[in-house]
């Protein structure tokens, strides 16, 4: 169990959060090991190990670290990146470069320049302006490359709009439209900089319902049927992409992941012995749902506002810039009195940030136990999407990352100075 509760104090992954926050202040981000190995365990046991010819891509913009990136490799997965940021830290972590996808909508050459020169095993390549450029690099590097094409599947997402990515009017993705598609896979099969191994789509994020990947593999399977028709070239590989939902609060279901894959590996391989297909690898691509629930952010309770007949607003030292979710997304979290976990939730209170933006609420009247100024508060399900979007809004600084297991804590990323936050920044010379 990565959360237990001793002496009534919140321990995670064997560590007590208030010895914690002692240690390393507030606001700190706590990852648990042994709950991000859980997640990659279920994958190698319901996926990597009972499938052949099948892959796993960390998408590394839910947590992306150097820690992290040396992680997912000793837990025997591939990475996905999507930007020259992500590929560098990858860089730093002497991430196998033939392990490494490189996606994203707008690439650019300095970034391809990059990706190409370590030798990444696929780019996921989003239209034809790309792949030109990828040409370009490849000249100019005297290198090959893999390819796969990300389409636009056509199908919405049952998530938050702003989450999903799948639909027709997408900035992600090639359309279906035969005349937009197919030229650009004909100029794929010309090119000798390429080899175009497959498609690849990503649905949207947060799903709780295996449906939409299912239709969308279907589309990407006719596909790959309509090319070999057409060209009497067989795809090789197939990526479905990442998207599969955590819980947050009560109510919310993470579904294991079988129930996904199980499902989309019976459908593949149907499609492929019907229509004398070989099957594909088929690579997915989740971030969100190894490190969220892993994650929880420590955070000290400051003023404490009672407004009479409408609510308690008890403040946080951070709030949307250590955590943007709940203002980005209306996301819901939930949490408790890490100092107090074992005392009866006797109050109700809204959890709010100390940005400068009405917005910033981290979670809406919640029931804790009696709160004071100084208790600390401990919010669940922030291992995504957290750091990974953290901002430096009002000027607060980024805070640290501790990785927890088994009772031991280590620091994986500082807590980022005032100093720091201004060393790029200078006054004009002609000043
Ligand atoms: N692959 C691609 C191409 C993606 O665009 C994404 C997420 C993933 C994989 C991983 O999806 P996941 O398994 O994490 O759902 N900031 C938002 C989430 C944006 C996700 C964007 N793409 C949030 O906090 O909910």
């Amino acid at each position: 169990m990565v959360k237990t509760i001793k002496n009534g104090h919140l321990y995670w992954d064997g560590c007590d959060t208030v010895a914690l926050a002692e240690k390393y202040g507030t606001p700190l981000y706590v990852m648990s090991e042994n709950g991000i190995l859980a997640r990659t365990q279920e994958l190698h046991r319901d996926f990597l190990d009972k499938y052949d010819n099948v892959r796993v891509a960390y998408a590394s913009k839910a947590f992306c670290t150097l820690a992290m990136c040396k992680l997912m490799e000793k837990a025997g997965l591939a990475l996905d990146v999507v930007s020259g940021g992500e590929l560098y830290t990858a860089i730093q972590a002497d991430f196998p470069p033939e392990h490494i996808e490189f996606n994203g909508n707008n690439k650019s050459r300095e970034e391809l320049v990059m990706a190409i020169d370590y030798g990444v095993g696929r780019i996921i390549v989003d239209g034809l302006q790309e792949l030109a450029l990828i040409e370009a690099v490849c000249a100019e590097l005297g290198k090959r490359t893999q390819i796969l094409f990300r389409i636009t599947p056509e199908i919405k997402a049952d998530t938050h709009d702003f989450i999903s990515t799948g639909q027709k009017d997408s900035k992600f993705g090639i359309p279906l439209n035969p005349e937009i598609l197919f030229p650009q896979i004909e100029a794929a099969l010309a090119s000798e900089a390429v080899d175009l191994l497959g498609f690849h789509f990503h649905i949207g994020s947060q799903l709780a319902d295996n449906s939409t990947h299912l239709a969308a593999a279907k589309v990407a399977l006719h596909l790959a049927l309509e090319v070999k028709k057409r060209y009497a070239y067989e795809l090789r590989e197939l990526n479905y992409g990442g998207g599969f939902g955590v819980e947050y609060v009560e109510g919310d279901v993470r579904q294991p992941y079988r129930y996904f894959l199980d499902p989309l590996m019976a459908l593949t391989e149907a499609f492929c012995d019907e229509h004398q297909l070989t099957r594909p690898t088929i690579v997915i691509e989740p971030g969100r749902s190894i490190v969220a629930e892993a994650g929880i952010t420590l955070h000290t309770i400051g003023s404490i506002k009672e407004l009479p007949t409408i609510r308690t607003y008890a403040s946080i030292d951070g709030g949307m810039t250590d955590n943007i979710r709940p203002g980005l997304y209306q996301a819901a979290y939930t949490g408790l009195v890490a100092n107090k976990a074992d005392s009866a939730t006797t109050q109700v209170v809204t959890i709010s940030g100390k940005a400068c933006e009405s917005t910033d609420i981290l979670v809406k009247d919640l029931a804790v136990a009696p709160l004071a100024a100084g208790d600390l508060f401990a919010t669940f399900t922030t291992g995504a999407y957290g750091y990974s979007m953290a901002s430096n809004y009002n000027k607060l600084p980024i805070p640290a990352v501790v990785l927890v297991k088994d009772g031991k804590d280590q620091l994986i990323v500082k807590r980022q100075s005032y100093e720091q936050m201004l060393q790029n920044e200078c006054l004009p010379e002609r000043w």
